[in-house]
């Protein structure tokens, strides 16, 4: 008999793919969620907000194993402390962390608050395994078309993306989660690197669209950090396999 697995962020774009792939492995799946959800199929729900510290003690009950996927644009690291200390009661056995590249070397907020999640897992004292990925598809699309609503789009100078697939990152955590607790494991960014007018081209010409482009530069640490190509997995021994052009052909059609 095996326990029931609480996913963090079970309800968005990387908890979509894993939480399928984990009843696919015959676990059943607990889901914190902000919102209320009727359970069905597997999928237990839990109503919580692991910010306001609301309903964590009930979701970690009874659970050996956590995958933490919840995350938003600030706080993840007072959301995951407010976890740590709950799972660390619990007595869970396993903790499975997904952060970002360039969390430790790019000083903007977002990342600032996934390295500060990543160092309170890893001093909880709680059996962990961090993987840190590069940005998803998903986002780099969200970028891309609001981009292409301006009549000019900025290209920071020097900024890189080397976007990978959310299905992806999925399969690879939850061939960790299944595992036994790694510490920090190797980064899983996609198989190419490309600039802003790179990312943007194919999504322009899909749509049907033409767009002047112009030249910016990103001030301070950050840009430096940027330019330096702090966000990327560069010796390319784990790269996913889907590219850019592949998600839009797919997406766009
Ligand atoms: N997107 C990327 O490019 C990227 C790259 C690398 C790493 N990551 C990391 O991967 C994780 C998942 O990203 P994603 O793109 O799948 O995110 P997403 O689609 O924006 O979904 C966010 C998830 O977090 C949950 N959540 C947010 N705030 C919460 C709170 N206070 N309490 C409880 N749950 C909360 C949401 O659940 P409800 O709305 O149901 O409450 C939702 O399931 C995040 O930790 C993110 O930092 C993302």
């Amino acid at each position: 008999m095996t326990s029931t697995i609480l996913v963090t962020g079970g309800t968005g774009t990387l908890g979509r793919h894993v939480v399928p792939l984990l009843r696919e492995a015959g676990r059943d799946v607990r889901i914190l969620s902000r919102h209320r959800r009727e359970s069905a199929d597997g999928i237990e729900y839990v109503a919580g907000d692991l910010l306001k510290g609301e309903g964590i003690e009930a979701a970690v009950e009874g659970v050996e194993i956590v995958l933490h996927l919840a995350g938003g644009p600030k706080g993840d690291d007072e959301a995951t402390r407010n976890l740590v200390r709950a799972a660390s009661r619990a007595g869970v056995q396993h903790l499975v962390y997904i952060s970002v590249i360039g969390a430790d070397t790019v000083p903007v907020g977002w990342l600032t608050s996934k390295l500060g999640a990543e160092q309170a897992i890893a001093e909880s004292g709680i059996p962990f395994t961090t993987l840190r990925a590069a940005q998803f598809h998903d986002l780099v699309l969200t970028v891309v078309e609001k981009m292409a609503k301006l009549p000019v789009i900025p290209v920071p100078g020097g900024l890189r993306f080397q976007p990978v697939d959310s299905g992806e990152v999925a399969a690879r955590l939850v061939e960790l989660t299944l595992d036994k607790p790694a510490g920090p494991v190797p980064d899983l960014a996609g198989p190419t690197v490309y600039g802003m007018a790179e990312l943007c081209r194919p999504y322009l010409q899909a749509r049907g669209k033409r767009r002047l482009m112009m030249p910016v530069r990103i001030p301070g640490k950050a840009g430096r950090a940027y330019r330096a190509g702090e966000n990327l997995s560069l010796d390319g021994a784990d790269a996913g396999k889907r590219t850019w052009e592949d998600f839009l052909a797919e997406r766009l059609r």
